[in-house]
């Protein structure tokens, strides 16, 4: 499964970046205001700083809901960078919008997922990605684990290549649950990630292993 980071937040990037293990970034304009990235030009520049940072895919988020102002938007997010991926949203532009894109050859991200007849369109209109948002769905009593599970089941029928991002994860049993069944790609806050770093066993067993070192040193 590919690790996503879900932030615009530079440092916390780096920090992902570092560690090896990131496969690319996602951002939206929420994430964009809350590290005070606003207006236009400014936005822009800050997936180029993304994009220098990560090796993978960056999406960029159109904020234009119909045809003409999406493809607009998009062609020049995705004139920006190369790793560039066009997040559109899921609505009847937004579907089409990702059908012009996959005509030609430019990656896109289909977001604001929340049914499986959703990720179905996605994957018609060709999209690179489709992000169910798994988080919001539990914030409503709403199993969201089992809306991947249903567009897995849904895609692996078909073969469609669209790949499933899984988005709004807010956790680390999030990143392990949508591992076990067979999401594409996670994309959470860095804490979802490092958290899965730890182990009280790890750190008892490693702090023994150097007392024992020292000992005979
Ligand atoms: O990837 C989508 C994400 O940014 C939404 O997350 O936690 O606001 O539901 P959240």
């Amino acid at each position: 499964m590919k690790f996503f980071i879900d932030t615009a937040n530079l440092e916390q990037i780096k920090e992902a970046q570092d560690m090896g293990i990131l496969d690319g970034v996602t951002t939206n304009p929420s994430l964009m205001a809350k590290e005070g990235i606003t207006g236009t030009n400014n936005i822009l520049k800050h997936y180029v700083d993304i994009c220098n940072i990560v090796d993978g895919d960056v999406s960029a988020e159109v904020i234009s809901t119909d045809f003409d102002g999406m493809v607009r938007e998009g062609e020049a997010l995705a004139e920006l960078h190369e790793q560039i991926v066009i997040k559109l949203p899921m609505i009847k532009d937004g579907i089409k919008a990702c059908k012009y894109f996959s005509d030609r050859g430019i990656k896109t991200n289909v977001t604001l997922v929340f049914s499986p007849g959703q990720a179905l369109l996605a994957a018609k209109a060709g999209a690179t990605y489709v992000s169910p948002f798994i988080g919001r769905l539990d914030d409503i009593s709403t199993d969201g684990l089992n809306l991947i599970a249903e567009i897995r089941h849904i895609y692996d029928n078909y073969g469609f290549e669209t790949q499933i991002l899984a988005a709004s994860v807010r956790h680390t049993m999030h990143v392990i649950d949508c591992a076990k069944l067979g999401s594409d790609v996670m994309t959470g806050p860095l804490s979802s990630i490092t958290g899965l770093l730890k182990h009280p066993l790890t750190d008892i067993g490693l702090e023994k292993f150097l007392a024992d070192y020292k000992k005979g040193n």
